[in-house]
């Protein structure tokens, strides 16, 4: 019996006891996955009392991710260099923490465009240079891409994430418009920030006027599910990948540690799509 849960402040509209709920019921294992919600202020006690709890695993969010790193027994490679932990493991009493989001999003895009890994060279742009774009760029070096830039309003946070780099992999540092300027450039563009979420459905991080129909434009913000930079990019012609599935796979990475089962996405993409649109 499996005693996993989502811990956050706010989370009571988490989509994620929905996700782990179908992937107990897909591989047949007892267990639950509940909301648990921490007051900031209470967090030094709660997580205390947490830790002699029962719990097998759980993720953590908003605005805890980095909070709960001097909690952890252990945290692994990936995590530690992003800075952030989003899954915790209790193993023996212990708790283990790993970032499964820019793996996750990798996962994602490799099942919707797998032609794209099987040729390291294309060219990624990436737009944004927070804490998701961070987890990103770390998985896609992992990968062995070999060119990646990032473009973002303020360029220091850019160059900070650039530092992630040991590998062969060029990367520049440019602003939104010289990205805009040379969007032709990419094969691959990854809008990582939250332009565009809900209720400001109107904006886009860049304008999409000279993109190739190859490109692949894909956005982690999966509410609404096409937004707008997604629409620019569909009405150029160019290839589009939903944040959504960014969702459901870094989760299914997460049960995958808990429970050693890797459990098929399948339908759940067009159900959560269908949840999402209401
Ligand atoms: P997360 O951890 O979810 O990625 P974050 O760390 O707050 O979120 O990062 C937000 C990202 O969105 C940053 O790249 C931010 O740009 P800055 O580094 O210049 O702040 C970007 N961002 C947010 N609002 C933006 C806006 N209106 N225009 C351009 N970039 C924006």
């Amino acid at each position: 019996m499996y005693q996993l849960g989502l811990i956050g402040y706010p989370v009571k509209h988490s989509l994620s006891p929905w996700i782990h709920g179908q992937f107990l019921k897909k591989a047949n294992v007892k267990g639950n996955y509940s909301l648990i919600e921490i007051n900031p202020e209470e967090f030094e006690n709660d997580i205390a009392k947490l830790k002699t709890s029962e719990l097998n695993g759980f993720n953590i969010t908003v605005p805890f991710k980095e909070k709960i790193i001097p909690y952890l027994d252990e945290v692994d490679q990936e995590a530690k260099q992003i800075g952030a932990v989003n899954t915790v493991l209790n193993k023996d009493g212990k708790w283990i923490g790993f970032n499964t989001d820019g793996k996750g999003y990798v996962r994602s895009l490799n099942n919707f465009y797998p032609t794209l890994f099987k040729n390291k060279d294309k060219s990624i742009l990436l737009l944004g240079a927070g804490g998701a774009a961070r987890g990103i760029y770390y998985a896609l070096l992992q990968e062995g891409f070999y060119h990646i830039d990032i473009a973002n309003r303020t360029q220091e946070s850019a160059m900070e994430i650039k530092q992630l780099n040991n590998t062969e992999t060029k990367t520049k540092v440019i602003s939104l418009h010289h990205a805009e300027e040379s969007i032709r450039m990419y094969d691959v563009i990854i809008q990582t920030t939250s332009v565009g979420m809900s209720p400001n459905i109107n904006q886009s991080i860049v304008t999409l006027n000279d993109i190739k129909r190859e490109t692949i434009v894909s956005d982690i913000v999966y509410q609404p599910i096409m937004t707008n930079i997604l629409k620019q990019a569909q009405n150029k012609g160019a290839q589009i990948h939903f944040g959504h599935t960014m969702l459901l796979y870094q989760a299914q990475y997460a049960f995958e540690i808990w429970t050693n089962q890797r459990v098929p996405i399948g339908d759940m993409d067009t159900e959560l799509k269908l949840i999402l649109e209401g």
